[in-house]
């Protein structure tokens, strides 16, 4: 079932040096309990993608598009409808835990209040719960760390209480950041295979924002990849690794490094990433691109559906699949997939 389904959302932002395109066009959806990757190299939109869902956006920046979770737009709701659907049916974790987290509160305040504010519990049952989740996400002492300021923490404690934070009302949505990159590789893996734990236990639809692709195959169902504000490919995980289509995630796959293959240097894909000013014109990833022609710079490429599980954004792969591609639409390809 289709929780959340995002229609051509745009984010745009008014700066000195003129408008920046953060997000053109994105669409895509996602079904409870399914973990979608967003991957693309920094500045992508992956983060401006999803702050605007949470009504994150910056003041210079507007948001069109509608962003529909069960049936309502998230992208015009008052500030009060989305301050209760944010805490109660969707909530978020940050790469840096201390974003989310009251340094100046104890863990315990901060964690029960979540739970007195939105649920109405009383103060002993809310923190009997908080304690609960602490164990939940793995808190050894739980209720002496409900005691303990932040700072008292260390990275991976930190973020551990963080999810322990999100997921305290049970949402149906968990929209997490790259919620591991500040850790190191023990601690990351660990965090990773909680909230698949957790997932399992709430089922909970995970929307996942990475550049490492090694953390995709782990946890994704499905993954959609972004380049310069726009999306470049949609597929199921295991596709997308087998089989990519677009020549941009065939790049991003061959920049992998691989303990097989004895390299001195990894690939890289030549070229810079696209100005984020804005140009409306033509597919983000021409300059950089080895198949592109002439049209890839004169009109912006339109999805192409490659099989029921896979669609590319890209005039090459929709000439070279001409003889295979069908009249479906874009939107019917998305909720296929
Ligand atoms: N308030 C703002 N004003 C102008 N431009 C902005 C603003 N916020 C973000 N941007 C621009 O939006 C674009 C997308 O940024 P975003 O943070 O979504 O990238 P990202 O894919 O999350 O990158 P990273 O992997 O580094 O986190 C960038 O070019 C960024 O500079
Ligand atoms: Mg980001």
């Amino acid at each position: 079932m289709t929780i959340l389904s995002i229609d051509n959302m745009s984010v745009r932002f008014e700066t000195p040096d003129g408008l920046v395109q953060a997000v053109s066009d994105l669409s895509f959806s996602i079904s409870a309990g399914e973990t979608l990757g967003i991957v693309g190299e920094s500045g992508s939109g992956k983060s401006q993608s999803v702050y605007a869902l949470m009504g994150l956006t910056a003041d210079n920046g507007k948001v069109r598009g509608t962003a529909s979770f069960h049936g309502e737009n998230l992208l015009n709701m008052s500030q009060t409808e989305l301050n209760r659907i944010r805490a109660e049916r969707i909530s978020m974790i940050f790469q840096d835990p201390m974003t989310s987290l009251n340094p100046f509160m104890k863990i315990g305040k901060q964690l029960s209040e979540v739970l007195v504010l939105h649920k109405g519990m009383a103060r002993a049952a809310a923190r009997m719960e908080s304690i609960r989740m602490l164990e939940a996400v793995r808190i050894p002492s739980a209720k002496t760390r409900m005691n303990q300021f932040p700072h008292e923490l260390s990275g991976g404690m930190r973020q551990r209480v963080m999810i322990a934070m999100a997921l305290l009302c049970r949402p149906e949505l968990l929209i997490a950041d790259e919620p591991t990159t500040a850790l190191d590789v023990t601690v990351q893996a660990q965090i990773l295979a909680l909230l698949r734990e957790l997932q399992a236990e709430f089922s909970t639809a995970i929307l996942l924002i990475t550049h490492d692709m090694g953390v995709v195959a782990e946890m994704c169902d499905r993954v959609l990849v972004m380049y310069g504000g726009r999306k470049m490919e949609e597929a199921d995980t295991d596709t997308l690794f087998s089989q990519p289509a677009h020549p941009y995630t065939q790049g991003l796959l061959k920049a992998i490094p691989s303990i097989a293959e004895d390299m001195h240097r990894l690939p890289t894909i030549p070229g810079n990433p696209p100005s984020a000013l804005i140009d409306e014109q033509g597919c983000p990833f021409r300059e950089r691109c080895a198949h592109s022609s002439a049209v890839c710079g004169q009109t912006t490429p339109t999805a192409v559906s490659i099989s029921p599980h896979q669609l590319a954004v890209c005039h090459e792969v929709a000439v070279t699949r001409a003889g295979v591609t069908s009249s479906r639409t874009e939107r019917q390809v998305v909720q296929e997939l």
